[in-house]
């Protein structure tokens, strides 16, 4: 019979890291990434853009979504952190249309998105104002 094993002083302080990352949810219905709409916006470089930013944190993950129903607000994009109030904390943005949006919101998705860092200054004017009931894209 072999003696137990003593308590090891980091495996007793070892707690589970708490899930990071966040979801991106970005719409291409029928008017976000519709060149027709929007001329001048280079719509596959987002994605591009925002797959290697999302693609650098763990956790996180970028969803295509059909009309999100925001049109009048194309593009849209959602970031949706993690746990069970992502409905609420999600950050819903219109207008996200020109290269320094997508500058700002790779950088916020590599700083960890709505859990770990504030939303940039250069996106707050992009919020959409949401009603409560508004349901949440990407489940
Ligand atoms: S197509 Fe994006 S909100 Fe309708």
């Amino acid at each position: 019979m072999s003696a137990p094993a003593s308590p090891d002083p980091e495996l007793r302080s070892h707690r589970p890291e708490r899930r990071s990352g966040c979801t991106v949810v970005v719409c291409r219905g029928c008017c976000c990434g519709n060149t027709s709409k929007h001329p001048h916006t280079d719509h596959d470089e987002h994605i591009q853009r925002l797959a290697e930013a999302v693609a650098g944190q763990p956790g996180s993950h970028l969803r295509i979504s059909s009309c999100l129903g925001m049109c009048s607000w194309s593009n849209v994009v959602v970031v949706r952190p993690r746990g069970k109030d992502a409905a609420r904390r999600a950050r819903w943005l219109g207008q996200v249309l020109h290269e320094p949006d997508i500058s700002a919101l790779c950088d916020w998705i590599s700083d960890g998105g709505p859990d770990r860092a504030e939303i940039p200054v250069a996106l707050e004017r992009l919020q959409i104002p949401m009603r409560e009931e508004t349901p949440l894209p990407g489940r």
